[in-house]
């Protein structure tokens, strides 16, 4: 089994920002056996580059591997250059240590825009990167910090992504295993054809739903299933959604 967080919304600047909750929830992924840590945006309020300096620092703390992609706020202010230079790419891939898992993270931030796009060029290297892993019988995980499928109880939507169904399109036909994103601070899990996509909460941004608290996510992998469970910070773990694992083996 390997196990992987997902945080996301940490809004680093904002008024709303709370340093003790996202330091509590640093400890608590620290003390799990974590194969990689997936951070899906937002790191910052207003991709000022000393948001970013004060966030580097933070995500020093984690001692598993990362895998960052900025969000809507992040590139505001030229922050997508800021981010470029402090996390070195706004897309990459990384692989667990047995290369059974890739993760493909991808760059949906527009700058100074609040709607999200992944544009063709992305789209063409997100599904070579699928197909490749696909021929290595790998389990697929996207990262991108726009959610492609709505989420209920959102209000009115506004910002998912431009070209959702075009990138949905390839994520299914290329068969990712599981979508993970941020954006809109609700958990929720959706499930289509072979590809579950899960959207976590803000993990240290109190600008939350009704009685929502800080949360993120913990995907258990196992070679028959997958078992996704919301951990609150400071809070309970629950398990939400379990689903068999039928992209990971090539059809011969
Ligand atoms: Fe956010
Ligand atoms: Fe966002």
């Amino acid at each position: 089994m390997v196990l992987i967080a997902h945080i996301s919304d940490l809004h680093v600047g904002s008024i709303n920002f709370d340093e003790d909750i996202l330091l509590e929830a640093i400890e608590e992924v620290n003390g799990l056996n974590l194969e990689a840590v997936i951070i899906t945006g937002d790191l910052t309020q207003n991709g000022y580059y000393h948001e970013y300096l004060q966030t580097a620092e933070y995500l020093k703390l984690i001692k598993t591997p990362i895998m960052v992609v900025p969000g809507n706020h992040d590139a505001r202010h030229v922050g997508n250059e800021s981010f470029e230079e402090i996390f070195l790419h706004r897309q990459g891939t990384l692989s667990s240590m047995d290369r059974k898992i890739k993760i493909i993270g991808l760059d949906s931030s527009e700058p100074d825009l609040d709607y999200g796009k992944v544009g063709r060029a992305q789209q063409q290297w997100m599904e070579n990167e699928l197909i490749k892993a696909y021929k290595m019988n790998q389990y697929k995980i996207i990262a991108l910090h726009h959610h492609i499928i709505p989420v209920p109880k959102t209000g009115r939507e506004r910002n998912v992504l431009t070209d959702a169904g075009d990138i949905l399109q390839s994520i299914i036909h290329e068969r990712a295993d599981l979508v993970v994103s941020g954006h809109k601070h609700v958990p929720h899990v959706w499930h289509l054809e072979n590809t579950t996509f899960v959207t976590a909460g803000s993990v240290s941004s109190l600008k939350l739903r009704g009685k929502d608290v800080n949360s993120y996510n913990i995907y258990e992998i196992l070679d028959e299933e997958i078992r996704i469970n919301l951990n609150t910070v400071g809070g309970t773990s629950n398990l939400i959604a379990t689903y068999d694992n039928k992209c990971a083996v090539p059809e011969l």
